[in-house]
Order: C-alpha cells, then sequence, then structure tokens
C-alpha cells in the first residue's frame, strides 16, 4: 500500500543522474540468480505448433468475438461507444504502464496530476463539489454512494433506512442499496414513463435515507419533475443520488448537480467511451457535495502546489473499497476524450440524442413503443416491446435479439426495464453512423417480418453464429468458472 512505502527523500534525490551519491538504477543482469527451490526441474509440457497453425488459431477465435470495433453494439444503458485507438496508445505508454501500484508517490506524479485533473473535469461536468476515482465501476459507485449517504445519516442520529428506488431502475440499483445497510422502497412510474411524484411524496418519511434515480430514465425519458422531485426528498431530510447510466445523454448541457443531486456517479466506458463490457477494466467516479466531502472513500488525492500525494486524514471517511490506483489505463483514456472534446461535450450529447431519435422514427410504426402516446420525446435511449408480437407469432424480444446475430449486429439489452414486457431497450450512442442506423432498422423490420412468416428461424437462432442458442437459465443458476483445460 503506497501508505507502507517508505517515502525516501534522499533516495529519491539520489536516483537523479549527476546527483552527489547518485545509485544507479538496478540492472536485470545483476540480479541473483533464483534460487533453485523455485526454478523448475523439468521443463514444462508445452505442446509443439507451428508459429502459422497458432496465428489460424488466434485469428479464428478473433473473428468468433464480436466488439464495438465489429459493428453496433447498441445494447440498451449498458452501450459502448466507439473505443478511440489513439488512447489505446497513450494508455499504453511506458511512462505510465512501466509503474508499480506500491510505487510510492513521489515516483508516480505525472500519474496522479492526471487523476487530479481528471477529476476536476468531472467535477466540473457533474456540478459536483468533490470526488473520488475509487469506484470500478457504476455499481460499484452506487454502493459506495449508498454508504455515505448511510454515513452522513448515522452523524446527523440516525434512523434512516430507507432507499427509494423507481420502478425502471436498473438491477444494481436497489442492490447496491441493499448491499450499503437500506431497505429498498419501489416507487411507482406514471402513465407517461416518469417518476409518479405524488407517490414519490407519499412514501418520503423520517425513515427516508435517500432515492436513487437516473435522468433520464431507463425508457430514455427526461425526469423533468426533477427538482420537485428532489425537494420533496429534501424535505423529508433525504439525499438523492444520481446513476449516471445515462449522463451521455444530457454531459455538456445539464448537471446533475444542478437538479439538486448530492450524489453523482459517472460510467467511464458509457460516457466517456473507454472499454468495459463484456467484462472489461472498469473504472468510474463519485462526485459528492462539499457536505457529503468528509465521507468520501480513502486514500484522497491532495494537491499541495504542483506536488500530489495521498491523505488518509480523513476520520470520517467510509474507508476503501478497492485497492491502490484503481483502473489507471482506463482513467488515461478518459481523460484523453475529454481533453480532446474539451468544451464540445454538447454535441456529443445532442448528437446521441439525435441518433435515438432517428432510429425510433425508422421503427415507431413497425413496433410497440410504450409510453410513446403521454411521451414521445425520447433521449440517448428508447425501449420498443415485442408482448404483441409474441402473441401473435410466438416469437419474443430473446427470439428477436437472438436473430439479429444473424445479421451479424449485437443484440440490444433484453427484458429490462421491468416494467415492459418483452422488451427490447436500444441505444445506438452518437458515434453511429446514418448507414448504421439505418441497416440496424432494417434488420429488425425485417425480422418482424420473418417472425410472421419463418417463425421457427427465428425462434432457433442463432443459425450463423459460432455458438447456437445456450441454456441461459443453467448458464445463470449454474456457471462453469473453471478454465477449458480443468475441464479436460
Ligand atoms: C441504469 C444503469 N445503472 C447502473 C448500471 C451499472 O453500471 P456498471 O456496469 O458500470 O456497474 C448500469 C449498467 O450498465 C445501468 O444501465
Amino acid at each position: 500500500m503506497y501508505r507502507q512505502a517508505a517515502y525516501d527523500d534522499d533516495l529519491y534525490r539520489r536516483s537523479r543522474p549527476g546527483a552527489a551519491g547518485y545509485v544507479p538504477p538496478a540492472r536485470f543482469e545483476d540480479a541473483p540468480p533464483l534460487p533453485s527451490a523455485l526454478s523448475r526441474e523439468v521443463p514444462p509440457d508445452l505442446p509443439e505448433l507451428s508459429e502459422q497453425d497458432v496465428m489460424r488459431h488466434f485469428l479464428r477465435l478473433s473473428h468468433m468475438n464480436y466488439g464495438v470495433d465489429t459493428g453496433m453494439y447498441p445494447l440498451g444503458s449498458c452501450t459502448m461507444k466507439y473505443n478511440p485507438k489513439l488512447h489505446e496508445v497513450l494508455a499504453n505508454v511506458p511512462l505510465l504502464t512501466m509503474h508499480h501500484p506500491e510505487d510510492p508517490p513521489f515516483f508516480v506524479q505525472g500519474t496522479l496530476a492526471l487523476m487530479w485533473h481528471l477529476s476536476e473535469l468531472l467535477k466540473d461536468l457533474s456540478g459536483t463539489q468533490a470526488l473520488s476515482l475509487q469506484p470500478a465501476a457504476g455499481a460499484q459507485a452506487e454502493y459506495l454512494g449508498v454508504r455515505i449517504i448511510m454515513a452522513s445519516h448515522a452523524e446527523a442520529g440516525g434512523g434512516r433506512d430507507e432507499m427509494i428506488v423507481p420502478d425502471t431502475a436498473h438491477g444494481t440499483n436497489p442492490a447496491s442499496s441493499a448491499m450499503g445497510g437500506c431497505r429498498v422502497v419501489e416507487l411507482p412510474s406514471r402513465d407517461d414513463g416518469r417518476v409518479d411524484v405524488d407517490a414519490l411524496a407519499a412514501i418520503v418519511s423520517t425513515r427516508t435515507a435517500g432515492l436513487m434515480l437516473t435522468n433520464p430514465n431507463t425508457l430514455g425519458i427526461f425526469e423533468r419533475d426533477i427538482h420537485e422531485i428532489a425537494g420533496i426528498v429534501h424535505d423529508a431530510g433525504g439525499l438523492l443520488y444520481y446513476d449516471g447510466a445515462n449522463l451521455n445523454a444530457l454531459v455538456g448541457r445539464a448537471r446533475p448537480g444542478d437538479m439538486g443531486f448530492d450524489v453523482v456517479h459517472f460510467n467511464f466506458h458509457k460516457t466517456f467511451a473507454t472499454p468495459h463490457g463484456g467484462g472489461g477494466p472498469g473504472a468510474g467516479a463519485i462526485g459528492v457535495t462539499k457536505a457529503l466531502e468528509p465521507y468520501l472513500p480513502v486514500p484522497r488525492l491532495v494537491r499541495d502546489g504542483d506536488t500530489f500525494s495521498w491523505s488518509y486524514d480523513a476520520p470520517r471517511s467510509i474507508g476503501q473499497v478497492r485497492a491502490y490506483y484503481g483502473n489507471v489505463g482506463v482513467m488515461v483514456r478518459a481523460y484523453a476524450y475529454l481533453y480532446a472534446n474539451h468544451g464540445r461535450m454538447h454535441e456529443i450529447s445532442g448528437q446521441a440524442v439525435l441518433n435515438a431519435m432517428y432510429l425510433l422514427h425508422l421503427l415507431k410504426s413497425h413496433f410497440e413503443v410504450p409510453y410513446y402516446d403521454d411521451a414521445p420525446l425520447r433521449m440517448h435511449e428508447f425501449v420498443i416491446s415485442c408482448a404483441a408480437l409474441k402473441k401473435e407469432t410466438g416469437c419474443g424480444a430473446a427470439d428477436v435479439a437472438r436473430r439479429l446475430l444473424d445479421y451479424g449486429i449485437h443484440a440490444p439489452t433484453v427484458h429490462f426495464p421491468l416494467v415492459v414486457k418483452e422488451a427490447l431497450m436500444i441505444e445506438p450512442t452518437e458515434t453511429e453512423s446514418k448507414g448504421e442506423l439505418d441497416a440496424f432498422a432494417s434488420a429488425l423490420i425485417e425480422i418482424k417480418k420473418e417472425c410472421y412468416e419463418d417463425p421457427k428461424t427465428v425462434r432457433s437462432a442463432p443459425h450463423v453464429a459460432s455458438r447456437r442458442q445456450l441454456d441461459i437459465l443453467a448458464a445463470a443458476k449454474r456457471p462453469v468458472l473453471s478454465r477449458m483445460h480443468e475441464r479436460g
């Protein structure tokens, strides 16, 4: 831990070439041999394969993979933007990658400076006053945020243990609220897909710890009553948590802090074009109001002039949820994205909304769009329902999604939000071209036709993917987590 790494000023001074008492860096050749107890007695039993065989094997495997570099990835709410290749170059410069997490802060001043400046940009974008880059992703930030909210209530006398979560919320919201020690109280939506403000007023009480909300919500509908909502929760003594999953719809145009949110998280992969989906390395951030700053996790990054260091001097902090610096490579990518797009983030959110609205326009006469009559405007994403299609043809959302794979397109999110039956949730992002959006809409419309003409083919899809239908129930209930060779 950085705390344990001795801050040796003298060693640092002597590591500079030309300094008195200069200590040259250790050379690999001078390292003592490995103790014989640690050496192999026989060489490892590796298969003998030609370079060509190995090359073909891995290339074939890579072709079976699907990622945002292969095609559109319209996974509503968990979407991926493109991953700029420049970010890969920047995140892989040896000055960054050669550091070890145990390096003392004076060796990593550049990394700490980058983290500091990234934090400043994020505070500015979110309208928060203090920030931590510790969360590994959105879900961990939610857990952290609940802990922060609970810690502040505990100091004020306690007795608040209810987190209000709308029925449109992502599953992580109730899960992290429960993990953070809260009882989850479900808040219903109205006919227009927005939070029922009257129901909220009736639910809040002296036990309300807070409300966890994403805006726009998971239907892609903007919660325009947000000031009234914030007022109700604050008047009841609760705090507001902003699930930043949908910030891409607002970034550069509106700030959660200005809407009344006390805690805000960022999902870097959704807003700042970093890798994450499919189990990729995650990074997030959590911003808070000045009043909640003392509860942020330790260590806190502090600045003294041009010098950066870690501080554990935070007696009211909720503690630490992640080791070391977090995922610096992802932070570098997010910083590069913010740096490159400085001053024009509003264009990004504008284009994201335009793309989603265009796609909705192409699909709305072919599919059911729940809440459309009461709320026709969507922001960065929208949800269509295959409920009627299922009734008429037997093909539901999951069948349509699987059939899309045969068209070479990644499936949208299915069966979420739970308020929509047979839901397909679609988020194209701003980085897809009109041609891609048109092709995606045409594929869905064609599949709908197939549902009536040849439902068997749709229900048994995918037909051309490297795997046919999986037993998703068994995969969820009895996941096989061992590696291939361990299974024999
Ligand atoms: C609305 C919403 N909230 C929270 C999360 C959790 O975020 P993460 O995947 O970064 O943990 C997601 C999923 O991506 C989401 O869509």
